[in-house]
């Protein structure tokens, strides 16, 4: 069984999950934390080297102001609570996404879970926050057309180098993306990334995802052909 290098997963349902429930919004994304804990040890154990975790999109700014609120309570919270867990794991933990929009705290939080666990090796923690797609496309353009201008001349510019400018550098494109919750949809996500990966959904929702979900998929994955637009 193949295990994919890189498994990035659209977490969705966590508002639907609590209304079924008869509760508010945030106990959903409360009981969706608990599947990310699940979710990532298992990865790691397993041998996934990057996992990347879509926990709140650029888009997602424009819900109401208390879910925003409490995500960003829920996101603060974690990145001190779940130290110990990634330090246990070998975890390297990273955010991707558009800092411009976090508050002060958050990023200090965020830099100092990312320098702690700076030297881990084991699997690579990838959350993607206020991220989308479109906007890592045009912070890339943006920057290289800074450095254009410095430069002074027209730069080559290939898709190696272009995907150097992106907010994902560095991490290999994801292998296999799971969508939770029965969207069918790329909802402005890797765009750019995503060009080539395996796309597997499931009516779960994020809150009731476990163990035997993620097995389905990899199993999935594995009876995939991947051709890149070759000829078998
Ligand atoms: C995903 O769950 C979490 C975030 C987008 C922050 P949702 O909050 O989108 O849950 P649904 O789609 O409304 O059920
Ligand atoms: C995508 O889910 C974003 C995250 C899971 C963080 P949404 O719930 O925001 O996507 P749409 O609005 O249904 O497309
Ligand atoms: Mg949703």
């Amino acid at each position: 069984m193949a295990i994919p290098q890189h498994i990035s997963i659209i977490m969705d349902g966590n508002g639907r999950w609590a209304r079924q429930q008869g509760k508010i919004r945030l106990f959903g994304h409360k009981a969706g934390k608990e599947t990310v804990r699940e979710v990532t040890t298992e990865c790691a154990k397993i041998g996934v080297r990057y996992l990347s975790l879509f926990a709140f999109s650029e888009e997602n700014w424009n819900r109401p102001a208390d879910e925003v609120k409490g995500l960003m309570e829920l996101m603060l919270k974690s990145m001190i609570g779940e130290r110990d867990t990634m330090m246990k794991n070998n975890i390297r933990f990273r955010v991707i996404g558009n800092y411009a929009h976090l508050s002060e705290t958050l990023l200090e939080a965020i830099r100092q879970l990312e320098a702690d666990t700076a030297g881990n090796t084991r699997m690579t923690l990838i959350l993607m926050l206020s991220y989308s797609g479109k906007w890592d496309l045009l912070q890339a353009a943006r920057r290289f057309a800074a450095d254009t201008l410095a430069a002074g001349r027209e730069l080559p510019l290939d898709e190696d180098t272009f995907a150097s400018y992106l907010a994902t550098a560095g991490i290999p494109d994801p292998d296999l993306l799971i969508r939770t919750s029965g969207e069918q949809r790329i909802s402005n996500y890797m765009l750019w990334q995503c060009a080539y990966t395996e796309f597997w959904y499931t009516p779960v929702l994020w809150p009731d995802f476990r163990t035997k979900d993620l097995q389905q998929a990899i199993d999935e994955f594995n009876k995939r052909q991947r051709r890149y637009g070759k000829v078998e």
